[in-house]
């Protein structure tokens, strides 16, 4: 594993190098648009799958700007969170023509009639972020190591709570994301592998006994479920215990965590907030994290996720072959999707600035 991921890693280095000279060298000759040739003046389809997260707005934002420097018009539709409103979005970008469809899911198994009608119409698709699954008609796969994502959040819990110095024992809470999405399994698998030996040998312990992964998911990833499901099991298993850590695998997701424990009294006195996780780097999460109540989340760098997404569009409208590096780890039940993996890396109070600031993702002012 730690192989396949250095591995991966250098890959990813030497690849997102690559894509930045592309990006530079297209600048510099003023502009991509000369520079492609049948592809050009051609709509691309974004579907995305809410608005509803700051996260996804950026993310087509994003996608649309580096599809526009490459020269391709570009139409761009929410799902709002509902399966069949993104299959009829869908269904219309394909009757108005477009050339190439990027689509991050909402159901992941949704999506097989509508991509029958892709390819019938020799519509390339590159599945973004979320993998589609049970279809053969999904090009490439554009994404994080998702796994790692999971191994990042559950190694902070682990690190923050010293286990690894023989402390513990401590209660956790296990939560993880929408049982529709294929991201959900890998996050929490990537979390359980590093917290199973503590949780074997009772140095965690989950007292409302919900550990597999059908009783903890939250159905699209929604804070109000997470809220109401923490609510539940504040009542039911510590009456009389404290929380000491939280995994949650999203920040949309803690911040509804958060607001439940901080009705109980958490965060104030005697009860301080347990460890929380979280992923996206969503501004309120990040500002959280800042007033000390989140404690991590997991940043993944969209603006690379989109380039990488649009350079494959654009590549397989060009007979290029799109740049991969992993063809092995995303079957989607019908084939194994080639796959361009980004890496994701933790950030709380003490790398924020480093990470999110210097890294030109947030200003400081928008985190005041
Ligand atoms: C997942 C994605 C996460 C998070 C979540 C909720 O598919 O990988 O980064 O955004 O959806 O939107």
């Amino acid at each position: 594993m730690r192989t396949r991921r250095a591995a991966l890693a250098a890959m990813a280095t030497a690849a997102s190098l690559a894509l930045t000279l592309t990006a530079c060298g297209r600048n510099s000759s003023g502009g991509s648009k000369e520079d492609k040739g049948s592809a050009k003046g051609g709509t691309i389809g974004i579907a995305m799958p809410t608005k509803s997260s700051e996260r996804w707005i950026a993310d087509g934002k994003n996608v649309v700007k580096d599809l526009e420097a490459k020269g391709y018009k570009t139409k761009l539709v929410y799902g709002e969170d509902d399966p069949d409103t993104q299959v009829s979005q869908i269904e219309n970008l394909i009757t108005q023509g477009v050339k190439g469809l990027i689509i991050a899911a909402i159901d992941n198994k949704s999506l097989n009639n509508v991509l029958q009608q892709a390819a019938d119409a020799g519509i390339p698709v590159i599945s973004y972020d979320r993998l589609i699954l049970g279809t053969k008609n999904v090009d490439y796969y554009a994404s994080f190591d998702n796994e790692k994502v999971g191994e990042l959040q559950a190694g902070y819990i682990v690190d923050k709570l010293g286990l690894k110095n023989g402390k513990g024992p401590f209660s956790i809470e296990l939560f993880a994301g929408s049982n529709d999405d294929n991201n959900t399994k890998y996050f929490f698998n990537g979390a359980m592998s590093v917290l199973k030996p503590y949780l074997d040998s009772k140095k965690l312990v989950v007292k409302s006994g919900q550990t597999a992964l059908n009783q903890v998911t939250t159905l699209r990833w929604d804070g109000a479920t997470a809220q109401k499901r923490m609510d539940d099991i504040l009542t039911s298993a510590y009456k009389s215990a404290k929380i000491d850590a939280v995994l949650s695998p999203y920040d949309g997701i803690s911040i509804g965590i958060l607001s439940s424990l901080r009705s109980d009294g958490y965060g104030s006195g005697s009860k301080p907030l347990p460890v929380i996780t979280g992923q996206d780097a969503e501004l309120a999460s990040v500002k959280s994290i800042i007033a000390g109540q989140q404690t991590q989340t997991v940043y993944k760098d969209i603006r690379k996720l989109a380039e990488v997404a649009a350079t494959m569009v654009d590549d397989v409208l060009n007979k290029k072959t799109p740049q991969v590096n992993d063809t092995k780890t995303y079957d989607n039940g019908t084939k194994v999707v080639p796959a361009y993996l980004l890496q994701p890396v933790s950030v709380d109070k003490s790398n924020y600035e480093d990470v999110l600031v210097k890294g030109g993702y947030y200003t400081d002012a928008q985190l005041k």
